[in-house]
């Protein structure tokens, strides 16, 4: 049975109690949706959108976590903190973390672990920038970041990884056919050969997806499932979205 398409809107530093109303009628679209639904708010919005959406089949997640469970870490959160503030979910390893936090894949990985200690489900992010394209890096960049972003701890674990070329993210410039399924593939193939798992992870292409291009991008060869930034603010486009799914 092919697996429901997985659509996760990453709200990045965008979004007040004010919005809960947003996340309600995407709750209201999620209900009859075949895609799963996921919506990664900032940290301060988890407990109240988890108190809104009580019974609810949209999940929730954190955009971060740090390694350790607790600790004198000034202004970060464990895994553990976002579980209990009612995420299921995390995203690991995003490419506003790696070039404007210079997070390392070995971070990324050590996050991962943590993400597994505390029960959450990680979405961990690839992607090259424009340059590394250029150059005809990107196969090598997305093959190290993904022998050095996924911890082996992920072997029997459920996990997705998402495919966001870092010149498509906010730019309108969405990579050509070829291109998406040329990383996925690459992606899948890794998968397949370093991990066994029952519940085989979705591969979700992210960067400039908006009502308008969701469908076909969901038509493309490994593409099982969205990660939208923008166009996921607002529910009269992101329930668009997950209705390009159906
Ligand atoms: P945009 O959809 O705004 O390009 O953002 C993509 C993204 O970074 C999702 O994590």
């Amino acid at each position: 049975m092919p697996k429901h398409p997985l659509i996760a809107g990453n709200w990045k530093m965008h979004g007040l109690r004010e919005a809960i109303p947003e996340v309600l009628a995407i709750d209201a679209a999620s209900r009859s949706a075949r895609a799963s639904v996921a919506i990664f708010p900032p940290s301060t919005l988890l407990c109240p959108m988890r108190e809104a959406l009580a019974d609810s089949p949209v999940r929730l997640g954190g955009q971060d976590c740090h390694t350790e469970p607790l600790g004198a870490f000034t202004g970060d959160l464990s895994a553990e903190m976002l579980k209990d503030a009612g995420a299921d979910m995390v995203i690991l390893g995003h490419s506003e973390r790696r070039h404007g936090h210079k997070e390392a894949c070995e971070g990324v990985a050590a996050k991962t672990r943590a993400a597994l200690r505390a029960g959450l489900e990680p979405i961990i992010c690839i992607g090259e920038t424009l340059d590394q394209r250029q150059e005809g890096l990107t196969h090598a960049v997305l093959s190290k970041q993904l022998r050095d972003s996924l911890p082996e701890t992920l072997e029997g674990q459920t996990f997705h990884v998402a495919y966001e070329p870092v010149w498509a993210i906010g730019t309108g410039h969405v990579p050509t056919d070829d291109q998406v399924v040329d990383a996925m593939l690459l992606i899948q193939k890794h998968l397949a050969k370093r991990f066994h798992n029952q519940v085989v992870p979705h591969t979700l292409y992210g960067g400039s997806v908006k009502p308008d291009n969701a469908r076909h991008l969901l038509t493309l060869d490994g593409v099982d499932g969205l990660l939208v930034g923008g166009a996921s603010l607002k529910a009269a486009d992101f329930n668009r979205i997950i209705a390009a799914a159906d």
